[in-house]
């Protein structure tokens, strides 16, 4: 089994449901080897991203796994933060104690190019539940680096509406020239947005599920979810809020839990839908497919999951 591990880069910006993400990662051993864990600016700014991200790992008891801090701001627009979701420090729900582990030395770009390039070819997946602007500036500062990724697994995009404006999902929109260079790379590209991530509802039993571990993990994750629910169960008017970035994890994990098929996706840059993901769905364009787009979930097989893994940490 250990042969066949995902070796994954986690790319966040945590945010609660990015440290879920982080704690399915490490509840899950048999099938995910997280490499490194970088940090960028997105749902708050990057210094309490890098921080918030080094405090999961001590939660957890993994200060082994280095973590960097990446780019401060997207590539062309001034950043959009999310406090108005996640509260001001990105892990309102929880009182994690300040962590003892330090940041690793470097950028998380010259990381994420340093890793992949040292390790063979196609062995290493990307795993972005952020803005994307780590991952384009490593594709623009490292040519090879398109060819020597595995591939990338994301949350972000969607085919319908959008969680920011009515066009665009939030990682998308923040970054949206950084989503181009993605999309455009020419790696094979997984995406999960806003269809199948809005199937992921933490309603009570899931939520309560999770509390019952009784675990230090399982509380603080509990806590986290409870906070994030309150802020989107209101908005959508739905019994929970999406737990979207833990789908990029499990997704990896066990396949069977999702559908899509094979896209063109289209990143819009400028104006009104600025940040939407244009999802050729019922391909009208005869353009290659860029794409894996996701948009189904057994929602009570993932949240099985999700409970068993977290109870093992
Ligand atoms: C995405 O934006 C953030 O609020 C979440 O962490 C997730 O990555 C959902 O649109
Ligand atoms: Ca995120």
């Amino acid at each position: 089994m250990a042969q066949d591990r995902h070796r994954i880069i986690l790319d966040c910006d945590p945010g609660q449901d990015d440290a879920i993400a982080i704690l399915l990662a490490l509840g899950s051993p048999d099938e995910i080897e997280l490499l490194a864990i970088t940090t960028v600016a997105g749902n708050v700014p990057l210094r309490l991203t890098e921080l918030n991200a080094r405090k999961i790992l001590e939660l957890a008891g993994r200060a082994d796994i280095p973590v960097y801090k990446g780019c401060h701001r997207p590539l062309v627009e001034p950043l959009e933060t999310a406090e108005y979701v996640h509260g001001e420090t990105g892990l309102n729900g929880v009182d994690l104690p300040e962590p003892r582990m330090k940041l690793t030395e470097g950028h998380a770009v010259d990381a994420i190019i340093e890793i992949v390039m040292a390790a063979p070819a196609a062995t290493i997946t990307l795993c972005p539940t952020g803005p994307l602007t780590n991952i384009a500036m490593a594709l623009l500062k490292e040519p090879e680096l398109a060819a020597r990724v595995k591939d990338i697994v994301l949350m972000g995009g969607a085919i319908g509406l959008g969680n920011v404006t009515p066009a665009a999902e939030f990682n998308i929109y923040v970054d949206p020239h950084a989503a181009r260079v993605v999309f455009e790379s020419g790696v094979p590209i997984t995406m999960l947005g806003l269809d199948v991530t809005h199937q992921a509802l933490v309603n009570r039993p899931r939520l309560e599920a999770i509390r019952a571990l009784g675990t230090p993990v399982a509380s603080a994750a509990a806590g986290l979810v409870d906070f994030f629910n309150r802020f989107d169960s209101d908005r959508y008017e739905v019994d929970g809020a999406p737990l979207h970035d833990p789908c990029v994890i499990a997704q990896l994990i066990d396949p069977t839990i999702f559908k899509g098929k094979p896209c063109h996706v289209a990143i819009e840059t400028e104006g009104g839908s600025k940040g939407r993901t244009n999802v050729d769905w019922f391909p009208r364009e005869q353009r290659v497919a860029n794409a894996t787009v996701i948009n189904e979930m057994d929602a009570d097989r993932f949240f099985a999951l999700l409970t068993e893994r977290l109870a093992r940490l």
